[in-house]
């Protein structure tokens, strides 16, 4: 089955063909960074506009590149929520329009649920530990229909590993558990999701099924990376920025503060404040001197030691958060992490046993949106009708 995937939700224009939900035939992506790094940050209407200039030339070459015409096309796929108004607009519209034209069936999809869904496709040659208190009681039913690969390879190996950060007094609790290897992420799972608007940690039973254990309370954290690089002077976007810097930085050098949130939510307003106030301090300048000025004073010592501070704080914000929800929900078998901050490299050294997407399939790609709806399909959900789509820029991936 080829699925025709588009993806317009923020700054990137994207289309893809995904076979079967795992092969990938072609993935374009156009960025529009460019654009929103003179600016520092995106611009919606401009956002819209550029989608619609090169949205119907990337379609083209989704197609091309996968060596196919519409009649080897079974299936388009959308985002439809949430995101930036007018870009879901862009994306909504062609995908509608191609479904009616092409005559062909059409699944919107939840941009969340697509970031999650990029495990899939990139992770079918690696094998990963899969965690049971219980054993070997796998099964392959939640694979019922799909062509992936067999979920389970070998034996038991490794028995008693943890995934976390060192020298984290929260170590994962999986101690006791069982592992097993497996090339695709297995159920029940825990999904994290840290992208530029959204951090939450799902709670995964089975395909398609989604339940919202833990979010966060302000800011996301790929838009705490964002503005603690504006404070730093560093371009936008700023998750790879601070990740670049980091590599010169002392990452012992500022210590700041874990959010004191309870449960499973997070709160990363405060830890950007701290790094602010923290700029201010080693600057010897007072609380009210601008945010916008700090860059001008800093060294690109202190800019790199600040990054890595910033970064490794996340990171184990980030990984205690995992430890406490591998604890509450002991039935989990695996860890996946999706969205834009995945593709931060310190992250993936610190939960070396979670599934992580491919760094090029963490940003925002039309491959996702087609593996997630093929994961529909064969979950027996039914296509939309392309005369009333809707869109639907803030709703939940419980909805
Ligand atoms: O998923 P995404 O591409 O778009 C949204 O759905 O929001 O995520 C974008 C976010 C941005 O905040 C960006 O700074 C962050 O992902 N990001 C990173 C890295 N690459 C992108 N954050 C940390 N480290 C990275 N390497
Ligand atoms: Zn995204």
């Amino acid at each position: 089955m080829k699925i025709l995937g588009i993806e317009t939700s923020c700054d990137e224009t994207a289309a893809a063909v995904v076979e079967d939900g795992v092969r990938i035939l072609s993935n374009v992506v156009v960025s529009q960074i460019d654009i929103f790094a003179e600016y520092g940050g995106v611009i919606p209407e401009v956002a819209a506009r550029n989608h619609l200039e090169v949205m119907m030339p990337v379609v083209k070459k989704a197609l091309s590149d996968a060596e196919c015409t519409w009649d080897d096309i079974d299936a388009i796929a959308v985002t439809h929520a949430p995101g930036l108004l007018g870009s879901l607009l862009i994306g909504t519209l062609t995908a509608r329009t191609l479904a009616i034209l092409h005559n062909k069936p059409l699944y919107a999809v939840h941009h969340l649920k697509s970031h999650v869904y990029a495990n899939w496709l990139s992770n079918a040659e690696e094998t990963k530990p899969v965690f049971s208190s219980a054993g070997l009681e796998f099964s392959s039913t939640s694979y019922a229909g799909s062509r992936a690969e067999p979920p389970l390879r070998g034996e038991p190996v490794r028995p008693g590993r943890n995934i976390g950060v060192e020298n984290s007094n929260q170590n994962f609790m999986l101690q006791k558990r069982q592992v097993l290897v497996s090339q695709t992420p297995q159920f029940p799972l825990i999904a994290l999701v840290i992208s530029g608007g959204h951090t939450q940690i799902l709670y995964m039973p089975a395909h398609n099924q989604f339940e919202i254990v833990g979010t966060t309370r302000d800011d996301a954290v790929g838009e705490c990376f964002d503005k603690v690089a504006k404070i730093l002077g560093l371009p936008y976007p700023g998750g790879p920025a601070i990740a670049k810097a980091a590599l010169d930085g002392d990452a012992e050098k500022y210590k700041l503060p874990h959010p004191k949130v309870g449960g499973l939510d997070f709160s990363f307003s405060g830890l950007k404040t701290a790094v602010l106030r923290a700029v201010q301090k080693e600057l010897g300048l007072p609380i009210s001197h601008p945010s916008y000025d700090l860059k001008n004073h800093l060294s690109k010592k202190q800019v790199a030691d600040f990054a890595a501070s910033f970064q490794k704080t996340a990171v184990e914000i980030l990984c205690e958060k995992l430890a406490l929800a591998m604890e509450q929900y002991p039935d989990v078998q695996s860890v996946v992490i999706a969205g834009g901050v995945s593709a931060n490299k310190a992250l993936r050294e610190a939960l070396p046993e979670a599934y992580f997407p491919e760094p090029s399939l963490s940003g925002d790609n039309g491959a996702m949106v087609a593996a997630a709806a093929y994961y529909e399909i064969i979950s027996g959900l039914k296509p939309v009708d392309p005369y009333s789509l809707n869109i639907y820029p803030r709703i939940s991936i419980e909805k």
